[in-house]
């Protein structure tokens, strides 16, 4: 919905944030302030416009470099920016090997099985490096990994996920891991698009008190692979316990092996780290955009890990004596950011857990906090909101002290915000809201915790040298504390951006750039702002509020779903004739996806292709898509040109305004669309809190 409000920005209502009061300052605690990393506001000079792109030195710098950089920022291939360029290192190394010096026998990984009668593992950093050493030679000799090869792992929150992902790094091959919750089908168009031979998986893991088989998934995966044309010669599957095999499908002789079996010839052997120019790439993390095919963010040894280096020292403010919990999915950027390559780089002890968050109940985070000492805290707002319905005084039962919590991936209500405030960090501890995307490797908008004051609802300003702006349609600024929506873009490069999309240099162009470029020959920064994806507001104090995609992007608990991606599976129904996939507000998982289906003539409504819709969201991307409703509708509302408007259909889910209908070519049927889906909601209880009687 394009409206005064929201600058012309096109937002659709269920994007608009809830919140649009000005909120109160939090400030931090003398003791948080005390022991953080970034506590003088010297560091906010350091970072000022006028001294970039060197301020990231600063950065780079808490690396160890087998050879020092020359020149910081490259533009000369504008806008494939290259940082550190003349630098060689290796990411494993730094995660690793450098730390035996001092921190051998400190945990690198703390792991918390879900299952209860399971004992936790802590893993040294001395232990760290011999798995990954193994896993290396095992990659090179066993798989024929090399340099510059695709990896693509399918694995869930297990210990071997980060050391396998270290392992590659070591040899210089690009992991792409696909989230574990992924369907096979989704992971069989990711490692056609990389191009791997080779498949990283596991038999199965635990989840919500159940036992998932995964190793089934790895099976489709190659199926629908091959369709694509990339065959996969080997598929390592790890054994979630090891010797005994959980999965009923069978192994395939000559192409799946188990790891555990293979292993032991390894045992002690080693592999050197290989020196790699800062720009080689490190992985690919596949993500959503506004077409169908998924884009893989490439991001690379150099200023991909400097940037998450120092993002993790001065937001998260970690420190090596930390214990510190980042409940994310390493399937995601957030994972690979900060749970593995910010904090292993910087030598802390990095806590990863497998499963559920309120498995057995909403208390299991705060016993593992309480039980392992753990002083940061990292989830998203789904989870926050989880915890809160669920057990609300369940926090104040344990004992924990948290100084930092983090909040990121969609954005947070201010009540939800002072619940987790109050409650959960027991008003002792900083809350950092980052906002930051896959591309951008790390975050782009944040409060300092021992420094800058919170608002609830708003992520701050940018983060250290990154200087966001809000532009209209026409490229013109929208001024701060104009109350007016824009589209938040990044002026300048950082060494956390992306690469390029994999293989497709043209969508990167396209998808980042074009937009607002002055000039397609400039080799000046200043002429490429980076077009973020998101609606935006910033107050008067420069803090930004995040409004949402303005993309055909669906947030879903903090999850990015493309609309076409969804759209699609539907579509795959033999009965479907026209799916639109639309956001709908919940009070748990932030936004849910509903979608509308039309079906071909000579086919009627049923409860059948109701699931065939939803099975086919399942297998073709997961069951994190799952829609919350499958309507099934006569008409879409179209346009003249014969456009579905996603925007009245996205009102009628919300109970809000659908907006003009004048223009469409079958207005009448938005009424009986409206009849039919919001009597089966207020049937179903579902109508929002918001939306008074009759609306
Ligand atoms: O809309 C923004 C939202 O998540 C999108 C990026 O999703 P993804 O690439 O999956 O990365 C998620 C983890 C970094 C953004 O375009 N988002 C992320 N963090 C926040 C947020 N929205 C509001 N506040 C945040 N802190």
């Amino acid at each position: 919905m394009a409206t005064e409000e929201t600058g012309g920005v096109e937002l659709s209502e269920a994007q608009i944030a809830v919140h649009w009061r000005e909120e109160e300052y939090y400030h931090p605690t003398n003791k948080v302030i005390a022991g953080a990393n970034a506590s003088d506001p010297a560091i906010l000079e350091r970072f000022a416009e006028e001294n970039f792109p060197d301020c990231f030195r600063e950065y780079a710098e808490l690396l160890s470099w087998d050879q020092y950089w020359h020149t910081t920022l490259d533009t000369s291939h504008a806008p494939f920016w290259k940082w550190f360029v003349g630098g060689k290192l290796n990411a494993s190394y730094n995660c690793v090997d450098r730390h035996l010096v001092d921190k051998a026998n400190k945990a690198a990984l703390i792991w918390v099985p879900e299952p209860l009668d399971e004992p936790t593992q802590a893993i040294t950093y001395r232990e760290l490096y011999r798995r990954v050493n193994e896993y290396a030679v095992m990659l090179r000799d066993f798989c024929g990994v090399k340099f510059g090869d695709r990896v693509t792992l399918h694995m869930p929150m297990v210990p071997e996920l980060p050391a396998i992902m270290l392992a590659c790094a070591r040899l210089g091959a690009i992991h792409s891991e696909v989230f574990g919750g992924f369907s096979g089908t989704a992971c069989g168009d990711r490692i056609a698009d990389a191009g791997s031979k080779l498949l990283i998986t596991i038999d199965g893991y635990y989840r919500a008190g159940q036992l998932i088989d995964h190793k089934v998934k790895a099976d489709e995966a190659i199926e629908v692979a091959k369709k694509h044309g990339q065959t996969v010669e080997r598929v390592m599957v790890f054994r979630r316990h090891q010797g005994r095999y959980l999965s009923e499908t069978p192994m395939v002789d000559g192409r799946d092996f188990f790891v555990d079996d293979v292993m032991p010839q390894y045992r002690g052997q080693t592999v050197a780290p290989l020196s790699v120019p800062a720009e080689t790439p490190l992985f690919l993390m596949y993500s959503s955009g506004t077409t169908g095919r998924p884009k893989g963010a490439q991001h690379c040894h150099g200023g991909y890990l400097a940037y998450a280096a120092g993002t993790t020292k001065f937001y998260l403010d970690v420190h090596p004596d930390d214990t510190y919990w980042c409940f994310a999915d390493i399937g995601w950027i957030t994972g690979h950011s900060y749970i593995v390559y910010g904090p292993l780089a910087l030598g802390t002890t990095s806590v990863m857990y497998e499963g559920a968050p309120t498995w057995p109940d909403a208390a299991r985070p705060w016993q593992i906090a309480e039980r392992l000492g753990v002083n940061i805290f990292h989830t998203a707002p789904t989870t926050i909101r989880m915890l809160r319905k669920l057990g609300p005084d369940e926090p104040a039962k344990y004992d924990y002290h948290f100084k930092v919590m983090c909040t990121v991936g969609e954005p947070i209500e201010p009540e939800v915000w002072r619940w987790y405030y109050n409650s959960v960090g027991k008003k002792e501890a900083s809350i950092a809201d980052t906002w930051w995307l896959t591309e951008t490797g790390g975050h782009i908008g944040a409060t300092l915790p021992g420094l800058q004051p919170m608002k609830p609802g708003s992520c701050g300003p940018g983060a250290l040298g990154i200087y966001p702006v809000l532009l209209d349609e026409d490229g013109n600024v929208v001024p701060r504390g104009s109350g007016v929506a824009g589209n938040i873009c990044i002026r300048n490069p950082w060494p956390g951006t992306l690469q390029t999309v994999w293989g497709d240099d043209e969508r990167f162009l396209s998808t980042y750039y074009r937009r607002y470029n002055r000039n397609p020959d400039s080799q000046d920064w200043h002429d490429w702002p980076f077009l973020c994806g998101d609606g935006a507001v910033e107050s008067a104090d420069g803090y930004f509020r995040i409004l949402g995609r303005i993309d055909d992007v669906i947030n879903v608990a903090g999850h990015r779903l493309g609309t076409k991606e969804l759209e699609s599976a539907a579509l795959t129904v033999e009965e479907v004739a026209e799916a639109a996939a639309v956001p709908v507000r919940d009070e748990l998982r932030g936004r849910v996806v509903e979608l509308y289906v039309a079906l071909k003539p000579g086919y009627s409504a049923s409860k059948r292709i109701e699931d065939g819709v939803v099975e086919a969201i399942e297998r073709e991307i997961g069951k994190v898509a799952r829609p919350k409703n499958v309507w099934i509708v006569p008409d879409m509302p179209k346009t003249r040109s014969g456009k579905i408007m996603r925007r009245v259909i996205t009102g009628i889910s919300n109970f809000s305004d659908v907006g003009d209908t004048s223009t469409l070519a079958n207005p009448e049927v938005v009424e009986e669309v409206r009849q039919q889906v919001q009597t089966a909601k207020r049937e179903r209880g579902e109508v929002p809190v918001e939306a008074g009687e009759g609306s």
